[in-house]
């Protein structure tokens, strides 16, 4: 995907740090009116609520406020499978109004061996949540699917072919040895992942008499699929085999923008993990390095509000930028992680809205990442606050950035 992308706006995109213009970010204790925050109660009270009231209103969406109702259905409950490892559940999310009915699928794995209530990862995949595992235990969605020939998916919809197609990216039995549970939705259960004028998936739902798409400060792809997961943390709670004040909400790339963004406005989940996210996510918008705000507006304009656009090329006017996305994340842990070879996602500015989130943190007197200068390849840099790695490789999740994010869970959250 980002290889076709820079191929096609290769003109336009800069990787060159000398090329970085100059740039100011806005100050993150000082707010809109230029008031002073000095500690954690001005932060919770004036300034967080600010800040997140900027990325809904100017970038994700706000979410609408027409009434939803979220129904769960256990649907499946098998104990001991994938050799005895795991329990598996799949419970059904039912949103329905006078609008309609929408339903997406909570794949749940828990680890067998452990009794009490476990810390779960929960995250969206691409393809659906049969492609996490080779494991027939686990349904088949009927769901858009995008079509891709190395997957064995064509018209649009998955068969068995596809069955742990994805595998590498979720090492099911590796995290739950490690006494979590794992999580998934796939997204397009929520809203399929194309342009359409939010037709199809759950958007519907939460039009008003008359209204055919949400309006320009309304919420896009990226705002009802992490306002989902805050659906499917909703279930965890009841799940008492779940420690719902342990649920660390995870994502790949664009699902990485979304589950920060999750992150960011529900402060349940106990830690946010950014796996290559890049523009949109945790990169800085105002360095211009890799995808830009125009280029990730023209390529998904569905992803983000209508709003947002006034930004294509005038990255300057933005109020805000990622660092104070990820500042929204404190007290709580925040993993961010880049590859070398992903330079679209913009490595650097991944770091760096880390690293320049740490005001936030340090009213809660935390510790912070101690440098600007980002670690050096395949090394962590692991805080209480902010955690960061670079690896070696391409845009992906690997066994390594699993391994990173066991270690910083068992340190930080469990
Ligand atoms: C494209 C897009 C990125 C996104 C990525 C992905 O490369 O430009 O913003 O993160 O797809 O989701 O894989």
């Amino acid at each position: 995907m980002s290889l076709i992308s820079v191929s096609l706006y290769s003109q336009e995109v800069n990787y060159d740090e000398n090329k970085v213009p100059d740039f100011q970010l806005p100050e993150l204790l000082t707010t809109f009116h230029g008031k002073s925050i000095n500690d954690a109660s001005a932060w919770e009270s004036v300034r967080r609520p600010e800040i997140l009231n900027v990325f809904r209103e100017q970038m994700y969406g706000t979410n609408p406020v027409h009434q939803v109702e979220v129904d769960f259905k256990l649907v499946k409950n098998k104990e001991k499978v994938l050799d005895g490892v795991a329990d598996l559940k799949e419970i059904d999310l039912i949103f329905s109004n006078d609008q309609g009915k929408h339903t997406a699928r909570l794949l749940l794995f828990l680890p067998a061996h452990v009794e009490g209530p476990v810390p779960v990862f929960l995250g969206m995949n691409f393809y659906g949540n049969h492609t996490i595992h080779p494991s027939a235990s686990i349904s088949l969605h009927q769901s858009w699917a995008r079509d891709n020939p190395l997957f064995l998916i064509s018209d649009q919809k998955v068969d068995d072919r596809s069955r742990g197609v994805r595998s590498s990216r979720w090492p099911v039995e590796y995290i739950l040895s490690h006494g979590y549970g794992l999580g998934v939705i796939y997204y397009g259960d929520i809203d399929p992942d194309y342009d359409d004028e939010f037709q199809n998936g759950l958007h519907p739902l939460f039009y008003k008499k008359g209204q055919t798409k949400p309006t320009e400060k309304e919420w896009g792809s990226i705002g009802i699929w992490a306002w989902s997961l805050s659906r499917a943390l909703d279930y965890l709670e009841t799940d008492a085999k779940v420690d719902h004040d342990k649920v660390i909400v995870f994502g790949h790339s664009r699902l990485g923008k979304t589950s920060l963004w999750a992150g960011a406005q529900d402060q349940r989940f106990a830690g946010i993990i950014s796996n290559n996210s890049g523009c949109g996510g945790a990169a800085l918008s105002k360095r211009k390095v890799g995808e830009t705000v125009k280029i990730i507006n023209n390529a998904f304009p569905h992803w983000f509000n209508d709003y947002f656009t006034r930004f294509n090329n005038n990255e300057e006017e933005l109020p805000f930028d990622q660092h104070m996305l990820i500042s929204l994340m404190a007290p709580r842990p925040v993993y961010i992680a880049s590859a070398k070879d992903d330079e679209w996602a913009d490595p650097r500015g991944e770091y760096l809205s880390g690293y320049y989130a740490a005001p936030a943190y340090k009213l809660y007197n935390m510790q912070t990442p101690s440098t600007i200068k980002s670690p050096a390849i395949n090394q962590p840099r692991m805080t209480e606050s902010v955690s960061y790695h670079i690896r070696s490789g391409r845009h992906d999740v690997t066994r390594y950035d699993w391994a990173q994010y066991i270690r910083w869970a068992d340190k930080y959250i469990k």
